[in-house]
């Protein structure tokens, strides 16, 4: 599948050639944690590795990519477990976002989903990542599941946040 979103973008399956940049893009992603939480040990030294071990586990068929200039600019994946899906990673370089890739990227995980019988297709933001929620909440996302709940015993400053229920949250 090669679906050519606009006049300078493709998406398509992930390929072997791809890695270097995948990696890069892994590696923006974790980056990005950093700014949200100002904390920047997040991911460890070399948090580009975490994209072999990704595709080690979901393999290259679970992986797309949007392609600019022969690079890979975008990446998006799927974890699927028996009829649920988890989206897993989304990432649009900086430079490359706003102008629909992400939306697309989206799209074609939604599309695959369906295609394989998908009963629930799931995306967990960090709740601190309030563009992308912003952002997932537009592209359809628009049922809660599971809620994460922790006790910090850092004396990281976690901000006042949502309310649920009546309760309180930092995020
Ligand atoms: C989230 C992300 C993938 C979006 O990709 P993008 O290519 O910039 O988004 P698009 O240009 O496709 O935007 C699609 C739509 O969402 C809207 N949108 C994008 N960011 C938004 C935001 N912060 N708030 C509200 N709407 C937003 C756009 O306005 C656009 O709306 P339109 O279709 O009505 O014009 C990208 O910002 C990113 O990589 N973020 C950092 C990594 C990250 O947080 N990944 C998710 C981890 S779960």
């Amino acid at each position: 599948m090669v679906k050519q979103v606009s006049e300078h973008y493709v998406i398509r399956k992930y390929q072997e050639d791809d890695r270097e940049q995948c990696r890069s893009l892994w590696r923006e992603l974790v980056e990005r944690h950093r700014e949200i939480y100002q904390e920047p040990t997040i991911g460890g030294e070399h948090p580009e590795d975490y994209f072999d071990k990704h595709l080690a586990k979901v393999g290259s068929d679970r992986l797309w990519v949007a392609v600019h200039n022969s690079l890979a600019v975008g990446l998006v994946g799927l974890i699927i477990e028996g009829n649920e899906a988890e989206v897993e990673p989304l990432i649009v370089s900086k430079a490359h976002r706003g102008k629909g890739i992400g939306k697309q990227l989206i799209e074609t995980v939604i599309s695959e989903s369906r295609q394989m019988g998908i009963r629930i297709l799931s995306v967990k933001p960090v709740v601190r990542n309030i563009q992308t929620i912003k952002f997932l909440y537009k592209q359809g996302f628009r049922n809660l599941g599971e809620i994460e709940l922790f006790m910090s015993f850092s004396d990281y400053s976690w901000k006042a946040g949502p309310k649920l229920f009546g309760c309180k949250f930092n995020f």
